[in-house]
């Protein structure tokens, strides 16, 4: 039997000029949000963001105590004592004023409506292979061809390497311009992800060889080149609304690695580059030379494999 008793105490939001009991029982995130206040709370209360700030003013000694997910949080951004998760946060004594720190006029339409609806995935934690390609070359390619033959052979390229990109259970994130961003194993585990990444830019190679002989080459007297870079990281994966539909996105540091890997591979002059933590991943194990880099923004060196167009065609 559960032996808590469910008390009930005033709060006050002195930013939302609103006042009311909240319960014991739930936090000031879930029992704003039932009062329609328009929270931000990006992770979805699980302590993984900052967005559900409050200040305490008053009545500090009746919130629960920071629990060590909050902690680490509080310590993350040198938070005050004052300054609480509101997800992680409970009323257990008598009456409490607040103030929500991160709010906006935006906030309401952005994440209330939204989360109250239910018709936005507000996202999880996810382990991934996240994969960057650009073409080598653009600018000239651009500069000597016509802006409709230009838009043809992307958007030719790109077809042919969505449907390897599906076939392998990733998803196309982004494109831009000459590049694209996919991520891999949103059903699948860390291992999966990473072969089934590196087995579609294996099959994605020897599509262009192909699309080269066959097409650009034959129209366009053009020879695409791509790089590609990949690394696998612990991201966050939800959608955004626009326009009404949802829209994937895939965010956290990990991104920014497998972006910057994939910037290196002019300079390796090596058209596939994946990270150590993806190599370790790999049911074979290519002779591959490695290297440790620094990546542009990135503080920590990075054990890099220069794995190329070659491996692809031995590893079947
Ligand atoms: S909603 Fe993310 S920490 Fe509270």
């Amino acid at each position: 039997m559960n032996d808590k008793v469910r008390t009930y105490h005033n709060i006050t939001i002195v930013n939302e000029e609103a006042s009311f009991l909240i319960s014991s029982d739930d936090s000031i995130l879930k029992a704003s949000l039932k009062k329609e206040i328009p929270f931000c709370c990006e992770c979805g209360g699980r302590a993984r963001c900052s967005t559900c700030r409050i200040l305490v003013i008053s009545g500090e000694e009746h919130l629960s105590e920071a629990n060590t997910a909050e902690k680490n949080v509080q310590r993350y951004f040198g938070l005050a004592d004052n300054v609480r998760l509101a997800c992680q946060t409970y009323v257990k004594g008598g009456s409490v004023k607040i103030k929500r720190i991160m709010n906006d006029e935006s906030d309401y339409p952005l994440y209330l409506r939204n989360k109250i609806m239910g018709n936005e995935n507000i996202g999880k934690e996810m382990r991934l292979c996240l994969l960057f390609m650009d073409i080598r070359n653009f600018t000239p390619f651009v500069e000597h061809h016509l802006a409709f033959d230009v838009i043809h052979v992307v958007r030719k390229l790109f077809y042919h390497f969505e449907e390897i990109i599906k076939e392998h259970g990733g998803r196309i994130v982004e494109t831009a311009g000459d590049g694209l961003y996919a991520a891999f194993g949103f059903d699948q585990n860390a291992k999966e992800s990473a072969n089934n990444a590196v087995d579609a830019v294996s099959e994605m190679f020897k599509a262009l060889e192909q699309l080269n002989e066959t097409y650009f080459k034959k129209y366009f007297d053009q020879q695409i080149e791509v790089g590609v870079g990949a690394h696998l990281g612990k991201v966050a994966a939800g959608d955004l609304l626009l326009h009404g539909n949802p829209h994937q996105l895939v965010m956290g540091y990990p991104v920014n690695v497998a972006a910057r890997i994939q910037d290196l591979t002019k300079k390796l002059n090596n058209n596939f580059i994946i990270s150590e933590e993806v190599f370790m991943q790999l049911r074979y194990k290519p002779n591959a030379v490695h290297t440790v880099e620094r990546l542009k923004g990135v503080e920590e060196p990075f054990t890099l494999y220069l794995l190329g167009e070659e491996f692809l065609y031995q590893n079947k």
